[in-house]
This record gives C-alpha cells, structure tokens and sequence, in this order.
C-alpha cells in the first residue's frame, strides 16, 4: 500500500500552489502562473508511477519537519501542509543523485521526484519534489538545464547563486535559478528541506562543478 493517497497528494498540490500564489502579486518571479498552471494540470492526472525509496537523511524527514514547525512562524496556520510534506516524502523515490564517494555527503543529502519522469506520479512537462540536507552540510555548486523554483521549508541555510554573495534563506522564502545557473547551499545548525519546481529541460540531470 502506498503510503499516500490520491486525495492527500492532491491537497499536498494545493499547497504548493498556495505558496506560489501568495506570492504572484510581488511579479518577482517571471513564471510562477505558469508552474500554477502546471501543477493545476497535473492534480488532475494522477496515476501512482515510481515505490518509495529512502536514504539516510529521508529517514530524518519527521524530524525535520518538527524542527521546521517549532522555529517558525511561518507555517502556524499550515500545520495541514507540513503533515501532507511528511507524507509525500515517505512516499517519494529518495536518491543521492550524485556520483561521489564522499561518504559525508552520501549521509547528508538526497533528493527525490514526487511529480516527474521519474516521480511517484509521472509527468513528462515537468517536475516536484524534494531536496533534503542535514545540518551542518554541504550541497556543492552545481547547475541544471531545467529553470528551477524552490520554497525553503525548513531553514534558515545558506544560499549562493552565480558568483554572488552567499545570502541566508528564510522559510517560507522561494528561490528561482535560471537555466545552467550555478547554486550551492549550506546548512548550520538546522537540516534543509526544500520543495522545488524545474520547467524547460527537466530530462537532463544537475552536475556538480568541476
Ligand atoms: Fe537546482
């Protein structure tokens, strides 16, 4: 039995495209209506595709999200989100991703396709799902073809974007990286969770630097 149910990943949708929305007015983000749009699409669609999967830091995702929910205020009021988060993660494909033999990252990081060619529910226009860090980490620079958003769920951490300065991002805060635009993150004292759109080339995977 799946861990979630169609309904539940539904709700779980509506969330993300609460999150979106809420911030449509700033006009920040060129293509927020059209991941809306997306994500309106595929809550429509939705077939079970890809078994669960976990690694090391997806295990912690529970705690995690206490984390989250006791530094924040946020998500008061949006306990509903962090429940359905919880579950998505149980019920996603959990990868490392990289090829690296650096045993501390392989502890430390993983990510995972909810909605995607490879995601619990397959989509092939684009993709949802979840990045997670343990704390004191770090996700090297790397880069991707795909035009990427994320939403900070748990956090404070650490951003950088291009050669600009590293800058701290906040919970609830969405992060947009154009297309092969190199990012890294680290994390202090909390864990990062992050949700993350990718639109354009979602087919090849991000590269760590040289
Ligand atoms: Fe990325």
């Amino acid at each position: 039995m799946m861990p979630i149910s169609i309904d539940e990943s539904k709700q779980f949708i509506e969330e993300v495209i609460f999150s979106y929305q809420s911030q449509l007015s700033t006009g920040n983000i060129p293509d927020l209506a059209h991941r809306v749009k997306l994500l309106e699409k595929q809550k429509r669609n939705l077939a079970f595709h890809r078994k669960p999967k976990s690694v090391p830091v997806s295990v912690k995702i529970p705690e995690i999200l206490i984390k989250a929910s006791s530094n924040s205020d946020f998500y008061k009021g949006r306990e509903n989100y962090l429940g359905l988060i919880k579950k998505c993660c149980a019920a996603s494909p959990w990868t490392v991703g990289y090829e690296t033999e650096d045993e501390t990252f392989h502890r430390n990081f993983g990510f995972a396709e909810f909605i995607g060619p490879e995601g619990v529910f397959h989509s092939k226009e684009f993709s949802c799902g979840f990045v997670a860090m343990g704390e004191n980490s770090v996700y090297p620079e790397h880069s991707h073809p795909a035009v990427e958003l994320y939403e900070v769920i748990s956090g404070p951490l650490l951003w950088r974007i291009g050669r600009n300065p590293w800058f701290l991002a906040k919970q609830g805060q969405l992060i947009h990286h154009n297309k092969k635009q190199l990012h890294a993150m680290k994390t202090r004292e909390l864990p990062f969770l992050g949700i993350y759109t990718w639109i354009g080339d979602i087919h090849s995977p991000s590269v760590m630097k040289e």
